[in-house]
């Protein structure tokens, strides 16, 4: 049995079945949202898939991994349509299910050189090709994949706790004389709270830079807050900036911020898990001044960058901090001096020990188009967030809460006659969810200071302005149905 099933033959079999299934999916742009299905209805669809697999019926086989796929495909996100503009993740260049194919097969995790040659040099080379866009110095920083924007974070500030404190990765913070505390803007990811939470800080050691009205940190009220922090006994170690805000894709002031951070000794952590993308563009390059003057950045691939997830870049400006996240022996894997091998290693700098070669599927485009098709991308989305802003504006029946600072846009439908605010934003969360099970669109929502919005983000490239222009009908038409019901 497993002789067949290892065969050549079964594996192009199997591959083609998932061609034809996926490509179709792929080649289908027509306006279609999310067909949001009943956990009942899936569980049961894959509950009858489960049951019954036989080894040696290779016919059945053949008809149920298509169904499989089928499924797979019906029940998700169309990614690739341009009814899509709900989330932060794209559909990945195609090219690159070609290289996660390989990567399936091949088996190559990328901790360690040993394991994983191709990715481990990979991950230097697109370490040096990106930080030719970021600035860091080229003689100190080092670049390390990890699983996820949440993971990196944590990292990052795992690494600017060790180098604050040293000791507590022996003696715990128990060992400590200090409350160390971390800055963070209002509307910086939860993944750098829950970090906070991890670190075993405490959210309360976390303290909540003001936002300006374009919802980016203001630097003047964050000093402030700082030395207020400071005031009451809380020992500042990281200040965290962010380039694309999840809730509307702000990118906060990183030279100031830096001032700030060098005045004071803090590390400063950039998560630009979201807005990263934007540095390979000559055109928006400008809008991320100052994120070479970080300590470490999370750079998530898997969203601007168009690739699977998860594929995240954590940059460090000095290597040596690199080391400062982890710190422990286990001589089956770690050399105390390193060869020529090893030194190619990152086990000690991330996380996981089994990791996957994700570099892979950002390197093989890289390597086969150069940086051409993720400028064109994020360019086009970033310019398709402005072209939205003015189309609303010239709404009598929209209002845009904020020029975008990159492919994320916030708003509001205003009915006729206007309604406090508290029925406003129930309105904005019905209309969200009727167009989500109407299936023509999906966007997303999201509540700003206490108050709910529609929010799109702009993943896929085939979207124009005629597509938000039928967005703005369907949201008209769904509005006027909630509040007929109403009346
Ligand atoms: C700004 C920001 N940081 C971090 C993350 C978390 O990244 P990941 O989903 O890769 O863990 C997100 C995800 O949306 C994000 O928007």
């Amino acid at each position: 049995m497993l002789d067949d099933l290892f065969s050549v033959e079964r594996f192009v079999g199997d591959a083609g079945i998932a061609l034809s299934r996926i490509g179709r999916f792929l080649g289908d742009t027509s306006v279609r949202g999310l067909a949001l299905t009943d956990p009942a209805l899936v569980m049961a669809a894959a509950g009858k898939l489960t049951r019954g697999g036989r080894p040696d019926d290779a016919a059945m086989h053949a008809d149920r991994l298509a169904a499989i796929l089928d499924l797979y495909a019906r029940t998700g996100i169309p990614v690739y349509s341009p009814g899509y503009m709900g989330r932060q993740f794209s559909g990945p260049l195609p090219v690159t299910a070609a290289v996660d194919l390989a990567s399936a097969i091949l088996t190559q995790p990328a901790s360690f050189y040993e394991a994983g040659p191709l990715p481990s040099v990979a991950e230097r080379i697109m370490g040096e090709e990106l930080n030719r866009f970021l600035g860091m110095p080229a003689d100190r920083f080092t670049m390390v994949t990890t699983s996820g924007g949440s993971l990196a974070n944590l990292t990052a500030l795992l690494a600017a706790r060790g180098r604050r404190y040293p000791e507590v990765w022996t003696t715990g913070l128990a060992g400590l004389d200090r409350r160390p505390a971390i800055a963070v803007g209002e509307d910086s990811h939860y993944s750098i709270t829950r970090a906070a939470g991890l670190l075993g800080m405490g959210e309360a050691q976390v303290v909540r830079l003001p936002l300006d009205a374009a919802r980016r940190i203001d630097p003047v009220r964050a000093a402030a807050e700082l030395d207020a922090a400071a005031a009451r006994g809380l020992d500042l170690f990281a200040l965290v900036a962010t380039a694309g805000t999840t809730p509307v894709g702000a990118i906060d002031p990183m030279e100031a911020l830096a001032d700030l951070a060098a005045e004071r000794g803090l590390w400063l952590h950039v998560d630009a898990a979201h807005g990263g993308g934007m540095i390979v563009s000559d055109r928006l390059r400008a809008r991320l001044a100052g994120i070479e003057r970080a300590d470490s950045i999370a750079w998530d691939a898997h969203k601007t960058m168009f690739v699977p997830a998860a594929c995240t870049m954590l940059f460090y400006r000095d290597r040596d901090h690199a080391h400062a996240a982890f710190r422990q022996e286990a001589s089956y894997v770690f050399e105390k001096t390193p060869d020529r091998y090893t030194a190619f290693d990152a086990a000690e700098k991330n996380f996981e020990c089994t990791k996957r070669p994700m570099i892979m599927s950002l390197w093989v485009p890289w390597a086969l188009y150069g940086p051409a098709p993720f400028v064109e991308k994020i360019e086009g989305l970033c310019d398709m967030a402005v072209q939205a802003h003015d189309l609303l504006r010239a709404q009598r029946d929209f209002v845009p809460l904020h020029r975008p600072d990159s492919n994320i846009l916030c708003f509001r439908y205003v009915p006729e006659p206007p309604m406090d605010e508290a029925a406003s934003g129930a309105l904005q969360t019905e209309i969200r969810n009727r167009v989500r099970s109407r299936g023509r669109f999906f966007i997303s929502k999201v509540d700003l200071d206490g108050q709910a919005a529609l929010r799109v983000v702009f993943m896929n490239h085939v979207v124009t302005a005629q597509h938000v222009g039928l967005l703005l009908d369907e949201i008209r038409t769904v509005a006027a149905m909630v509040l007929e019901e109403r009346a």
